[in-house]
């Protein structure tokens, strides 16, 4: 599928993708992937509990988020990095244009993830130790073209989308940073 608004929110949110794969760098040793486990749970373990009250069957009858806190927390427990209790905001009113740039990041970030396998699976991780959520993220399957396919229904304010998209952003980017406190704790 050629997915126009796709295509616009890639155009809208490369620079900070950019700074975000900069910012991860090549996790070429234990240490930086533990560090990349621990910015990627701080990020997502949050936003899924946040989105835990979205009905998904209200929006679309094929597309729900693609859960991976649970597969981060055994993946944090393998290498030996504190999984703290993920506190749930009580969720605000939904609008669709957040909701959808907000996904667009966390379903989006399936996209480079068989290319962040390889390299933890380099390092010795696997689908059974240390890299249990990139094993079930970079797995093929219908996941990003349900996706898209909400994307690309009915009207929206894409300025709305591209501004979430890029704030998501941003909130992965922050997650990163505050990360390293905990990966230095072995
Ligand atoms: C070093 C780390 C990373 C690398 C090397 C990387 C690499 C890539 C690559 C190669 C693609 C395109 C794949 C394709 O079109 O088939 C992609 C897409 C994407 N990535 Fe990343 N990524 C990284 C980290 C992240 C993170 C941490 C996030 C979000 C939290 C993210 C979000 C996205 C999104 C939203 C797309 C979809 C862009 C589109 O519409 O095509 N990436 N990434």
């Amino acid at each position: 599928m050629i997915s126009s608004r796709r295509m616009y929110l890639r155009d809208r949110t490369a620079p900070a993708h950019d700074a975000l794969d900069k910012l991860v760098g090549p996790f070429d040793s234990i240490e930086s992937y533990r560090w990349y486990v621990s910015g990627i749970a701080a990020f997502r373990r949050p936003l899924e509990a946040e989105l835990s009250s979205v009905v998904w069957s209200d929006l679309s009858p094929d597309y729900q988020l693609q859960r991976l806190g649970d597969l981060l927390v055994e993946d944090m427990n393998d290498l030996a990095l504190i999984a703290g209790t993920v506190t749930t905001s009580v969720a605000a009113e939904l609008v669709l244009e957040e909701l959808l740039g907000t996904l667009y990041v966390v379903e989006g970030s399936a996209l480079g993830s068989r290319i962040l396998y390889r390299r933890a699976q380099a390092l010795g991780m696997t689908d059974g130790h240390g890299a249990r959520h990139l094993a079930v993220q970079s797995r093929p399957g219908p996941q990003w073209q349900s996706y898209l396919s909400l994307l690309e229904t009915g009207t929206l304010d894409m300025e709305l989308v591209a501004l979430s998209a890029t704030r998501t952003f941003q909130a992965a980017e922050q997650a990163f940073r505050n990360a390293g406190a905990n990966a230095l704790t072995l």
